[in-house]
Order: structure tokens, then C-alpha cells, then sequence
């Protein structure tokens, strides 16, 4: 089932989210993240300017995606948003991730949103074939912006229109 997110979830996305913070080269985070910090993060931009979904499995939450304003404040980019998806290890590979991009793209769409993209390490070979599995294509690169302990990595840039 997938429903929106409400401050009480926050605890078990940041579980989530640190989950691959400690797998390494998910994300370009490095350090685990609080619950206060991720909730404070949900309540910033409430509403479809940033809002999150939890899909649950059995009651328990199995994995997230989010969407975020891309330069809040930048009225031009007001129909722009960025996309974040993260699923408990023991939940990947059960199309998790796949619903929740469905889900995601058909929202935004529907809120008027335009165009969204992701960021991601060029690493990240499984978010990729997800993204491209629904429509997304590389729009940029970011060559070896991430340093892990000397470790470089480049980000992509993905996209697509939904409008
Ligand atoms: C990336 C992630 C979100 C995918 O979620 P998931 O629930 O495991 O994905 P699904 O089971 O829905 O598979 C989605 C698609 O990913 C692609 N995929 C899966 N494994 C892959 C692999 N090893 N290599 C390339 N593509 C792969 C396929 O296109 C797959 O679709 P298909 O099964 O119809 O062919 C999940 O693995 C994850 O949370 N990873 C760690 C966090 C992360 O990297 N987040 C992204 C930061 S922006």
C-alpha cells in the first residue's frame, strides 16, 4: 500500500535512508541521519512542493520516495522537481521501488508539475535501470563531484517530462 507520509514515519525513513548511507555509494551522504533532522526536513516544504510516500508491507514501512523543490524560491522552477527513492534492503528487488516511481510520476503529473529529475551517483547502477524503466534519460554529469575518503565519483543528472 502506498500512502502519503505523516511526521510520525519519519523515524523509519531516516532508518531507511541510513540504511544506504552505511551500504556506501547510494548516496553522497556519508554521516547517519536523525529522526529530528529528516522530520524537520518533511515539514520545511509541506505539501506537493515536498512531500514523501511510504509504501507499507505488513504494516511495516518497506521504503519511501519523495519529492523536493529543485532551488525553492526560483519561481521559474516551481514546475521542476527533484525525486528521491529509498527501499529497505530486505524489501529490494520486489518492484517496491518501481510502484513508488509509477506512484510519484502519476502525483506530480497531476499536481502540475512538469518535469522532474534525480541525482544520483554515477555508481548507482540498480537506480538507474529503475529510472530509465520509467522513461527518465540522462541529462547531465557531474564528474567526480563526490569524494569518498579519496574515492571520486560522478553524479548523473536524470529526467523527464511528465507534462
Ligand atoms: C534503487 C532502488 C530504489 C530500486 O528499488 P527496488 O524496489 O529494488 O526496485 P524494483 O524491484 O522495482 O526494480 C526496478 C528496476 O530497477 C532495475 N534494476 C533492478 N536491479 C538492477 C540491477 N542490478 N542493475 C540494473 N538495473 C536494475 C530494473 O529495471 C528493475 O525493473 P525490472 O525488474 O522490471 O527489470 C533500491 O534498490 C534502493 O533503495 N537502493 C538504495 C538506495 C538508492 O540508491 N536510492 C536512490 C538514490 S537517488
Amino acid at each position: 500500500m502506498i500512502r502519503r507520509a505523516n511526521r510520525e514515519d519519519a523515524e523509519a525513513i531516516a532508518a531507511i535512508y541510513n540504511m544506504s548511507v552505511a551500504a556506501g555509494f547510494c548516496t553522497a551522504d556519508t554521516e547517519p541521519q536523525t529522526t529530528a533532522g529528516r522530520r524537520k526536513q518533511m515539514e520545511a516544504h509541506p505539501g506537493p512542493v515536498h512531500c514523501y510516500f511510504v509504501f507499507e508491507w505488513d504494516g511495516k514501512i518497506a521504503g519511501w520516495a519523495s519529492l523536493a523543490p529543485h532551488r525553492p524560491g526560483r519561481k521559474a522552477l516551481r514546475f521542476t522537481k527533484e525525486v528521491s527513492f529509498y527501499i529497505h534492503p530486505e524489501y529490494q528487488s520486489r518492484g517496491i521501488g518501481s510502484q513508488l516511481l509509477k506512484h510519484i510520476i502519476h502525483f506530480a503529473r497531476e499536481s502540475g508539475i512538469k518535469t522532474l529529475f534525480a541525482l544520483l551517483l554515477e555508481s548507482n547502477t540498480k537506480s538507474i535501470g529503475l529510472l530509465r524503466k520509467f522513461g527518465f534519460e540522462k541529462w547531465g554529469h557531474l564528474p567526480g563531484v563526490a569524494d569518498f575518503e579519496g574515492t571520486e565519483v560522478g553524479q548523473f543528472i536524470f529526467g523527464r517530462r511528465v507534462k
